[in-house]
């Protein structure tokens, strides 16, 4: 190479290199030398809890959920308020709603026992999320790691962010997509309420619409639970064949105008996403993979790594 090439090839790699983003790089074998017995000591923290109480399940995989919309997987939600924010527990999709904080801390006093300043609590939340899905005869996946804690959080950005059961289908193909998951991804990761339950406030105006989207023996069995007016906080299934079981039945419901929120029944409503639905009524396998596959990618939303974020002592204090 001739001298003015050589600094012509320098200069070219070195404005690659600066301009490259830097990529966030999580791998399934991050703890494996510096703490590997960490994810069967999570595992059987949230084992016992999904034993101990079904519906915790499906907490903990919303749980997740919630963490990586609102400033990507770096455990935001699980912030308490502090002299300096007020976190994203009382955001109007959060507050009153969201729950498993406790066994997220109880998995990482566990694992701080073994590797104290080791395991960030968003990793134990995306292992926990992988664990609960098994607990409860849903797929499983390979959980990538290596993701630190936040340091802040915002209840504003938390509203803002997360999507809302009033939301029409072409919001929610948009809330997805800007944070790069596509509409096959919305659509299996909405399979997750095939398990857990919702509160009357969050169904009534569906139940007492009258509307045609909604089967009629259906609303009738559900105002019996939910009154028109109070009793915001009584609950019923998601799914109303198996509320505790991990199964494609959320699907074969969407078909028959048997989804409990607005914004299940949108996925199968004359729209784009129908013949997702009626393909994971038909295949279950499908589901059951795609499922896997748009949970790792919902876990690799904006990750802090490396020298960004902290690793948090307990979940619910930036130390
Ligand atoms: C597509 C947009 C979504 C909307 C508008 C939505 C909305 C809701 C609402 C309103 C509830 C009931 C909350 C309550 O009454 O306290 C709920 C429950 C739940 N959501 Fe979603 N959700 C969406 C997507 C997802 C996704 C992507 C996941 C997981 C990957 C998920 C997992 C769950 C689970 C498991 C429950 C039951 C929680 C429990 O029983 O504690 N949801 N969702």
């Amino acid at each position: 190479m001739t001298f003015f090439a050589s600094i012509f090839f320098l200069i070219v790699s070195s404005v690659l290199i600066i301009n490259t983003p830097c990529q966030a790089q999580l791998s399934s074998s991050f703890y494996d030398s510096t703490c590997p017995n960490a994810l069967s000591t999570i595992r059987t923290s949230i084992s016992q809890a999904v034993s101990a109480e079904p519906r915790m399940a499906a907490s903990l995989i919303r749980l997740h959920f919630h963490d990586c919309f609102v400033q990507g997987c770096d455990a935001s939600i699980l912030l308490n308020d502090s002299p300096t924010f007020t976190g994203e527990q009382t955001a109007l999709q959060n507050n009153n709603s969201v729950r498993g904080f406790e066994v997220i801390e109880e998995a990482k006093r566990e694992v701080e026992s073994i590797c104290p300043g080791i395991v960030s609590c968003a990793d134990i939340l995306s292992v926990a999320a992988r664990d609960a899905s098994e607990a409860v005869g849903g797929p499983s996946w390979t959980v990538n790691l290596g993701r630190r804690d936040s340091t802040t959080a915002s209840r504003d950005l938390a509203t803002a962010s997360l999507p809302r059961f009033t939301d029409p289908l072409d919001t929610l193909i948009g809330n997805f997509g800007d944070l790069g998951l596509n509409t096959r991804d919305l659509v299996a990761l909405s399979g997750s309420h095939t398990i857990g339950q919702a509160r009357c406030t969050t169904f009534r105006a569906r139940i007492y619409s009258n509307g045609s989207d909604i089967e009629a023996d259906f609303a009738t069995t559900r105002r019996q639970q939910c009154p028109a007016t109070g009793g915001n906080d009584r609950l019923a299934p998601l799914d109303l064949v198996t509320p505790n079981s991990f199964d494609n039945n959320y699907f074969r419901n969407l078909v028959e105008r048997r989804g409990l929120l607005q914004s299940d029944q949108v996925l199968f409503s004359g729209g784009s996403t129908d013949s997702i639905v009626t393909e994971y009524v038909n295949n279950p396998a499908t589901f059951a993979s795609d499922f896997g596959s748009a949970m790792v990618r919902m876990g690799d939303i904006q990750p802090l790594t490396g020298q960004n974020g902290i690793i948090r002592t307990t979940c619910g204090v930036a130390n």
